[in-house]
């Protein structure tokens, strides 16, 4: 299978911006032997879509960073997965650790999103990952188990990321071989819980990765790609991510 680079680009990106980063994320994409992705804020999917189908060749999937779990109605401030969809984008990621932060939301109501994207045609990446104090207390596994087990439908087809949370935007990462236990126990998690259809889940590592780490990252068993933060703002540092899976 080859590894998905996605780039979450959070709460940044003006129109002009977005659409200068994707021409350059576009534009370097050629050639490369993973699968690109770019998360955008739903404000400017559209202007990326525009500049990713006017590309000499489509090369750049485009997600959204979150969706409601209704199809429609009362729901202020909120956008379906089908808005998204519309929009141009044809992923989401799902539960990222600031959404469960910010805006309180849990497995279930995560596992409620998931089937909502699923029905509006989105691939779902679903994150999970422990507190800094959750893995100095050594529940790491117990945590990520129970995210895995609450958010995914039994019959989930999407892409899960592992983010350590107390790796996000902070310039640390767990060490080489905590990345790999965990994948590993995340593998086995979707194994248990999807039967043979787990062994097909790619499992994303995100959490301050860089041009400098990526290549040792991605190399890991398990690991099926990386969901990237602040250096997917940086063409040239997502494009060199994406190099290093290709390596990989
Ligand atoms: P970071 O963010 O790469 O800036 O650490 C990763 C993420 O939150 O997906």
């Amino acid at each position: 299978m080859r590894q998905l680079i996605a780039g979450n680009w959070k709460m940044n990106g003006l129109l002009a911006e977005a659409e200068a980063l994707a021409e350059d994320v576009a534009a370097g994409a050629e050639g490369l032997s993973c699968d690109l992705l770019v998360c955008p804020p739903a404000t400017v999917i559209c202007t990326v879509a525009d500049v990713v189908a006017g590309a000499p060749f489509a090369p750049v999937a485009i997600g959204g960073q979150d969706c409601h779990a209704a199809a429609s109605g009362a729901h202020t401030g909120d956008l379906s997965a089908a808005m998204l969809r519309d929009a141009g984008a044809t992923w989401v990621i799902l539960g990222h650790s600031e959404r469960r932060t910010d805006h309180a939301e849990t497995d279930s109501v995560v596992h409620a999103k998931v089937l909502a994207a699923v029905a509006a045609g989105l691939t779902p990446i679903v994150c999970v990952g422990e507190t800094e104090a959750e893995r100095l207390d050594g529940r790491q596994e117990a945590v990520v188990g129970a995210q895995l087990a609450g958010s995914l439908p039994v019959d989930f087809a999407g892409v899960v990321a592992y983010e350590p949370v107390w790796a996000i935007g902070t310039g640390r990462t767990p060490t080489e071989a905590d990345v790999a236990a965990m994948h590993a126990f995340i593998r086995a998690a979707l194994l248990r819980h999807l039967g043979e259809a787990g062994r097909l889940v790619l499992i994303l590592y995100g959490g301050s990765v860089k041009p400098s780490n990526a290549a040792a990252l991605l190399a890991l068993p398990e690991v099926g790609g990386a969901l990237v933060g602040g250096a997917s703002l940086v063409a040239a540092d997502f494009l060199a991510i994406a190099r290093a899976a290709q390596a990989a």
